[in-house]
């Protein structure tokens, strides 16, 4: 029972599902926009909930309470931690974890340790792992899967076919313009990609006890240059997510 949940932060992730999408009511709540209609024959409420995790909280749970979806998707964009990522890449996540939830101490962040939920019976420390089940149906769903080419200007390397992963995305209320952070995130978390919303979306599907799904494909790298590379590679890279998030709404 209930439409499928899908959820964009900014513009440039939501544009490409505008040709696969066709609304057929939209709803305003708390400035946000609801869109209900059909993408590709199955109902979809989709919205653009802005940047961050509080936005992406409010909005996840509407979706569930007040439009009663089924699971929530989110399709969008992230930088590259693992060094071995390259712009365009896109990464299905198995785990999400809030990076900046913790505490600071002498100027260094200590991280929640697993085992040590703040909030009993979620151990919000230790993220949320992708369920073993749906794993299997995704990596079902896109086996096979190859992304059209991005050029060299949508990259800026050379023109690629973006790479298909499964692994850790980390969330936290800050654009990763720094090296040194993205290097700790990697040596701390061994995570694939860093956003701002995925982590806050499975919090909220956890407690609601419904299936979601994350997928994120690189605009940046999260270091020195991401501050240039993400309004250059924002949109091209998005294309990669929305495509991975049609194929999995079949799983859901
Ligand atoms: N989304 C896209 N690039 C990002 C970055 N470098 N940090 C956080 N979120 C992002």
């Amino acid at each position: 029972g209930g439409p499928l949940g899908l959820i964009c932060a900014i513009p440039e992730e939501i544009a490409h599902f505008g040709a696969h999408f066709r609304a057929d009511s939209e709803r305003q709540i708390a400035g946000f926009t609801f869109q209900q209609g059909d993408m590709d024959g199955r109902a979809v409420v989709l919205v653009e909930a802005g940047i961050g995790k509080v936005n992406a909280a409010i909005v996840a749970t509407l979706l569930l309470q007040v439009f009663g979806v089924r699971a929530l998707l989110f399709s969008g964009v992230a930088g590259g931690v693992d060094p071995a990522l390259a712009i365009g890449d896109v990464v299905v996540a198995t785990r999400l974890v809030q990076h900046d939830y913790g505490a600071l101490a002498g100027g260094e962040m200590k991280v929640y340790q697993p085992g040590v939920p703040p909030l009993p019976g979620f151990d919000d420390a230790h993220g949320y792992d992708l369920d073993s089940g749906l794993e299997a149906k995704a990596r079902a769903a896109l086996d096979g899967l190859v992304l059209p080419a991005l050029s060299a200007a949508a990259t800026g390397g050379e023109a690629r076919v973006p790479g298909i992963h499964f692994g850790t995305v980390l969330t936290g209320d800050q654009f990763l313009n720094c090296e040194t952070s993205r290097d700790r995130l990697f040596r701390t978390f061994a995570a694939q990609a860093v956003e701002m919303e995925g982590a806050s979306v499975a919090q909220v599907a956890t407690r609601w006890g419904v299936p979601y799904l994350v997928v994120r494909s690189l605009s940046d790298l999260a270091g020195a240059d991401s501050h240039m590379d993400f309004p250059a590679f924002c949109r091209a890279a998005a294309a990669g997510a929305a495509e991975l998030i049609r194929r999995l709404a079949a799983v859901l």
